[in-house]
């Protein structure tokens, strides 16, 4: 549907857990509430209303949606939903190496590997699991069965800027895109995280055999290619270059609040209209509509949520 700024919003970000079986240094690890987590059904009910109104992507995130139990039932109630064209799953990958033949099977259609570090010493430092090689092996999995999938990496200064090199190693081999992301003022570093951001122009500057082949993911991400490289490099700078202006998503958040801006604190809770189909369109629809101008990222933002409850 179209917002009252003219944006098209039809993809939506839909956290299905809020725990995680990581404990990285810049987030942390939450729990879920059981009086409030949305049931598969109940997630099914909002997610119909929305496709109703436009919405033909749902992203699987979390917390780590691999936690959750009822993942499944959760992945068939949406492929029963007609009108969705794609079901990505955002997920750490511990553990999918085991799953991810199941999960492509019950309709998820790629996946965006959360992958900060290539050094398995140094994945252990920030997520204080011992788990990159069951990752590795997922990436490898997910080749063989033909499915897509993106690493992104969250670059941090004095913590994983030094496996840029080895992030261009590994695309130079293997036919995968790494995007790296710019840390935003949310999560363990509080709001004054600034001298921990890397912006593009810094690694392409180091790299300069990268040139850029084009935009992804509906214009969030520029991508750059070297001569020979089987994979590619994508850059997603919500900071530097927002895109708030086209963005085209919501949240549902999995205690039922749509939050429709990453960076405003500005959330609906539609829980209470879960048993008046006519109430919960309404309720989906002023939230959707009134989507914040853009995020506060600069203005010295601080969200009331942590990173683990919005799923990115
Ligand atoms: N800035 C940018 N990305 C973040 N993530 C978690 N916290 C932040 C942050 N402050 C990323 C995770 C995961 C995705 C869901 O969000 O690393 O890739």
């Amino acid at each position: 549907m179209i917002d009252a700024l003219g944006r098209n919003i039809r993809y939506l970000r839909l956290s299905v857990t809020e725990r995680c079986n990581l404990n990285c240094l810049y987030c942390s690890p939450a729990k879920d509430d059981p009086a409030t987590l949305l049931k598969p059904d109940e997630i099914a009910k909002c997610v119909s209303i929305m496709v109703k109104l436009g919405v033909d992507k749902v992203r699987i995130t979390g917390g780590e949606p691999l936690v959750r139990r009822d993942l499944e039932e959760i992945i068939a109630k949406l492929t029963a939903i007609d009108g969705i064209d794609d079901l990505p799953m955002t997920t750490n990958a511990v553990g999918l190496d085991l799953r991810i033949h199941d999960l492509v099977k019950a309709g998820i259609s790629r996946f965006n590997i959360s992958l900060d570090t290539l050094d398995r010493q140094r994945y252990k430092e920030i997520t204080r699991v011992d788990g990159m090689d069951s990752v590795l092996r997922a990436v490898d999995l997910g080749l063989q069965l033909g499915v897509n999938v993106k690493l992104n990496a969250v670059l941090i200064r004095g913590v994983n800027d030094m496996d840029l090199p080895g992030f261009m190693e590994y695309v130079k081999e293997t036919p995968v895109q790494v995007r790296f992301i710019e840390l935003m003022p949310i999560g363990s570093y509080g709001e004054d995280n600034q001298d921990k951001v890397i912006h593009p122009e810094e690694v392409l500057a180091q790299f300069p055999e990268l040139k850029p082949i084009g935009r992804a993911s509906g214009g969030v991400a520029t991508v750059y290619k070297a001569d020979g490289m089987a994979g590619s490099i994508g850059f997603i700078s919500p900071l530097s270059h927002a895109f708030c202006h086209e963005c085209n998503r919501i949240r549902l958040t999995a205690d039922g609040r749509i939050r429709p801006c990453l960076g405003d604190n500005g959330e609906s809770d539609i829980r209470p209209y879960l048993n008046d189909e006519a109430a919960l369109h309404k309720a989906i629809y002023d939230a959707i509509y009134h989507k914040p101008t853009g995020h506060h990222f600069q203005d010295g933002f601080a969200s009331n949520r942590d990173m683990q409850h919005i799923g990115g």
